[in-house]
């Protein structure tokens, strides 16, 4: 096991930035971009399998640090099999297999000696769906990890829960209900809430697939506007369908097809803007154009 897979998930604030900022100035805004130019996770000939049957296959690109990768294709293309495949969520399903290799740092993903509910501490997830634990309430929701993590201080557990919250924007919304239930919170407060808790032990890349597929717009909005915020202090990995989604929120895109045999592939990886713009390959435009898919 390497010394930082053995780091315990600290339930402490923000991450501080460990790089100067570099401030770039586009179209009237600021914002600050972190990025270290350095790639947080590597995929080297990346495939799934479910008994047998290839999945996806063929998928190699860089993650970079404190960017928002964005995977887009048609439905059945591979992207959630591919995103659970980042921190090892298909060890549950026996006909799984999946092969080549990836990287985390210096963490081989799939190495016999890496713990996969360490690496899960490192590489979080939010669902499709908002999946609280709907009969806990909206405090231990916040700190369910740190708690399976082992923390047991209240004081620990409360200032991760408000850096957490806050850090999800919920924490406005709910400081003064924090024993409610879960279930009281709307769909959108329910995602920020998922959010919120898989920040709280603070993983170094978090993976969304289709964090705002059964939301509203408003609700949508709001967590594209969170998305922006949290790539300061997390790498984010994001399924979407939704081109403009993938256009408002993305550094870099990963575009996957099915080829002839119903197997998924990479078709295209590239920054965002060259992939919506003028990509390499004429399938990339005639997707990010909705001519199909
Ligand atoms: N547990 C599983 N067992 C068998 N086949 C599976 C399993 N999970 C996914 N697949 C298959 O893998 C292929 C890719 O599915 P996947 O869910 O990754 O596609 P997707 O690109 O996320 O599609 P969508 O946009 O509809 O969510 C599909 O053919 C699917 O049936
Ligand atoms: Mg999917």
């Amino acid at each position: 096991m390497t010394e930082q897979l053995s780091r315990p998930a600290a339930p402490t604030s923000p991450m501080p930035p460990t790089i100067e900022d570099n401030v770039n100035l586009t179209t009237g805004e600021v914002f600050l971009d972190r990025s270290t130019g350095h790639p947080v996770m590597q995929l080297k000939d990346v495939g799934v399998a479910f008994g047998g049957r290839s999945a996806v296959r063929n998928v190699s690109f860089d993650v970079f640090d404190r960017e928002i990768t964005a995977l887009i294709g048609p439905s059945g293309s591979g992207k959630t099999t591919l995103l659970r495949a980042l921190n090892r969520m298909h060890d549950t399903v026996r006909s799984a297999k999946v092969t080549g290799k990836i990287m985390l740092g210096d963490t081989d993903v799939y190495s016999g000696s890496t713990d996969p509910t360490l690496l899960r501490s490192r590489v979080g997830m939010v669902f499709q769906r908002p999946n609280p634990f709907p009969t806990m309430s909206i405090y231990e929701n916040a700190v369910a990890g740190l708690r399976f993590n082992g923390v047991r201080k209240k004081a620990l557990l409360d200032e991760a829960a408000e850096s957490a919250l806050v850090a999800a924007a919920l924490w406005d919304s709910v400081s003064d209900r924090l024993k409610s239930h879960a279930s009281t919170l709307s769909g959108g407060e329910q995602q920020r809430l998922c959010i919120a808790r898989a920040l709280a032990v603070e993983p170094e890349v978090l993976l969304m697939d289709e964090p705002t597929s059964a939301l509203d717009p408003i609700a949508t909005k709001r967590i594209e506007e969170l998305i922006g915020e949290l790539k300061n202090r997390v790498t984010i990995i994001i399924v979407t369908h939704n081109m403009q989604q993938a256009m408002r929120v993305a550094d870099r895109c990963a575009f996957l097809l099915m080829g002839e045999d119903r197997t998924g592939e990479l078709i295209e990886f590239g920054s965002a803007s060259k992939l919506f713009s003028e990509p390499d390959d004429p399938r990339t435009l005639d997707y990010v154009n909705g001519r199909f898919g």
